[in-house]
């Protein structure tokens, strides 16, 4: 095999010979030294690995991951490989939904300033704190309830009997998703999405109608078990609060057990993201936990503990049930007309439909 000097690598390859010395310093590759001369000789094996090294730089990543995911790929461990490369895909749109709300309050400002010839402090200020807390809010979020560790065994909760009762976790599973699937009423040729999917069994019902569906959740082990299940799902690993999609790709977006994960202010920021990420005329189902305002939730409250369930308090207070009210206001304003169903005192069924569009 070929041994090649530095000089003929980085000019085969176009990396700077200061930045190859650079990635051997941090211990990336490690070519050979020729005893007499003390020059570096690169294999065949160390360009592809500093062509996969200046890959992976490109799409962001750090010089910290980078060691891993070689070592993963020297191991043959490409599952492994592909989880950081889906992760990255993750950062980047997070990034670039970043990006574009800070061009989006700089234009904003400077609007203002044309418009008005002088700047209003306040203006700026407010507008660049509510640019700072969409970050937090994104940055925050954490998965609490450690869905890679359910994975294996989600369908068999949902399944369970008692978890489709009144206070199980999976309340009238198989009816809300079969409602999600007769109110959307998908047709022929579009294109939908699957928020929070899991184990893809809502997707699942689009999918054997014929529709091309494609699928999100932040738990790989999730993902993976739906990709099993289902071949052909196309699924993405990825947050609500940066959804790893284009804008405006999908007819309708569905959703089920699954928006509870969010405080009220993360699923106004979520909200919008699904709003971006549909066309025009995008419809959106989601059945989830919620109640139809916060006295509805007080008054179920005290019905269960005057039944002693205080478990069922516990449970609910885990995560962040939806007041109904809110959700729907958050709709009316960004432009949607909304038709709601109550499958059980905490389970509701929205659908929203653009206001031109027909419900
Ligand atoms: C209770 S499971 C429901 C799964 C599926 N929709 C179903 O009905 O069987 C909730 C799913 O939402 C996902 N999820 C929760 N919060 C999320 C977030 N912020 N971004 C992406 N996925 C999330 C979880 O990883 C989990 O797979």
């Amino acid at each position: 095999m070929a041994l090649l000097q530095i000089k003929e690598i980085s000019e085969r390859l176009q990396i700077s010979a200061r930045a190859i010395r650079y990635y051997e310093e941090k211990g990336l590759i490690t070519p050979e030294k020729q005893e007499s001369s003390g020059y570096r000789l690169f294999t065949e094996q160390d360009a592809a690995r500093l062509q996969t090294i200046v890959s992976l730089r490109e799409v962001g990543m750090s010089l910290e991951e980078i060691g891993r995911v070689l070592a993963q790929m020297e191991e043959g461990d490409s599952e492994d490989v592909l989880h950081h490369l889906e992760l990255q895909r993750a950062v980047l749109f997070s990034q670039m939904i970043e990006i574009r709300q800070s061009i989006e309050t700089t234009d904003r400002i400077i609007a203002r300033g044309k418009e008005q010839k002088k700047l209003a402090w306040d203006d700026i200020y407010e507008w660049t704190a509510s640019l700072k807390q969409s970050k937090q809010l994104r940055s925050n979020w954490q998965d609490h309830w450690n869905y890679d560790s359910y994975a294996a065994l989600h369908d068999e909760r949902v399944g369970g009997e008692r978890s489709q009762q009144e206070y199980g976790a999976y309340p009238s599973y198989p009816f809300a998703l079969h409602r999600v699937l007769e109110v959307v009423n998908p047709q022929k040729g579009e294109k939908g999405v699957d928020l929070g999917t899991g184990t893809g069994n809502l997707a699942a019902l689009f999918l054997e109608r014929g529709l091309e569906m494609k699928g999100l959740d932040q738990s790989i082990a999730m993902l993976r078990e739906a990709e099993r299940k289902h071949s052909g799902y196309e699924v993405r690993l990825g947050n609500f609060l940066a959804i790893p999609y284009e804008d405006h790709q999908f007819d309708f977006a569905v959703m089920s057990y699954a928006l509870h994960h969010l405080t009220e202010e993360q699923k106004r920021l979520a909200l919008l993201e699904i709003k971006r990420i549909l066309k025009p005329h995008g419809r959106i189902g989601l059945v989830d936990f919620m109640f139809e305002d916060r006295q509805a939730r007080e008054h179920y409250v005290r019905t269960l503990r005057d039944e002693g369930r205080e478990d069922v308090i516990a449970d609910m207070e885990k995560s962040h049930y939806a007041d109904r009210a809110q959700l729907i206001h958050w709709f009316e304003e960004h432009g949607y007309v909304t038709k709601v169903e109550e499958i059980h005192k905490r389970l509701h069924f929205i659908y929203a439909v653009p206001a031109r569009g027909h419900l």
